[in-house]
């Protein structure tokens, strides 16, 4: 059923004609790879002016937008894992608001406001207008899933993907025993771009970004 959402998502961006380039000016002294964006926090109101999102695929042909050192870096973890015989692939990445509103919408009414509150967040309010955030599908029997429920029981291979994502440049977001700092339910498959060495540190040091930032 999420794949249906996916397709639909993907039309209203390719109908809306958001599919193009957005390009950046940004200040030499910010780090766009470190914007916070969480139940507390909303999207900063310049975003699109700092960053520039290109075009990508999923694996069902839909198309997606990402931040462009976001794309090139999660090819390379694409690519690593590959090696080692995973299949992983891109699934959701840059949302509109718009998006969002969908989103919610769509899981409030199939699970309900609870499920809602623990696993999407408000729009406005999700990593996912950042076009650093990657919601990724995994191969199960062969085939792409993106299953919420398919990918939680997956976890030695979770285990495999998280052990080698942050030599790329990617934290696992919303961890497990963190939800009370993160605000979301663990989700295995939500990555954030925040550059390989703070991925380094924010990992080894078993922090949730919120966490990071507020110690420097
Ligand atoms: N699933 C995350 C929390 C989002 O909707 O942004
Ligand atoms: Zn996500």
């Amino acid at each position: 059923m999420k794949k249906i959402l996916l397709a639909f998502l993907c039309a209203t961006l390719f109908l809306t004609g958001c599919s193009v380039a957005v390009n950046v000016n940004l200040p030499k002294k910010d780090n766009p790879y470190l914007v916070l964006v969480n139940k507390q926090h909303k999207l900063p109101g310049d975003w699109l002016d700092r960053i520039t999102l290109v075009t990508s695929h999923d694996p069902w042909g839909g198309e997606v937008l990402i931040e462009e050192t976001t794309l090139k870096q999660f090819e390379k973890l694409q690519a690593a894992l590959l090696d080692r015989g995973i299949d992983i692939y891109l699934d959701s990445v840059y949302r509109s608001v718009d998006n969002q509103v969908a989103l919610w919408n769509y899981f409030e009414q199939e699970y309900g406001e609870d499920y809602c509150k623990q696993y999407v967040a408000v729009p406005g309010y999700s990593e996912h207008h950042t076009g650093l955030a990657v919601d990724i599908c995994i191969t199960v029997d062969g085939e792409y899933n993106n299953d919420n429920d398919v990918m939680l029981a997956q976890t030695d291979l979770f285990n495999e993907i998280h052990t080698l994502m942050p030599q790329f440049g990617f934290i696992l977001r919303y961890p497990k025993g963190k939800e009370d700092i993160s605000g979301y339910s663990y989700e295995p498959w939500h990555f954030r771009y925040v550059g390989p060495k703070v991925a380094q540190e924010i990992t080894e040091k078993g922090l949730t970004l919120e966490e990071y930032l507020n110690q420097k």
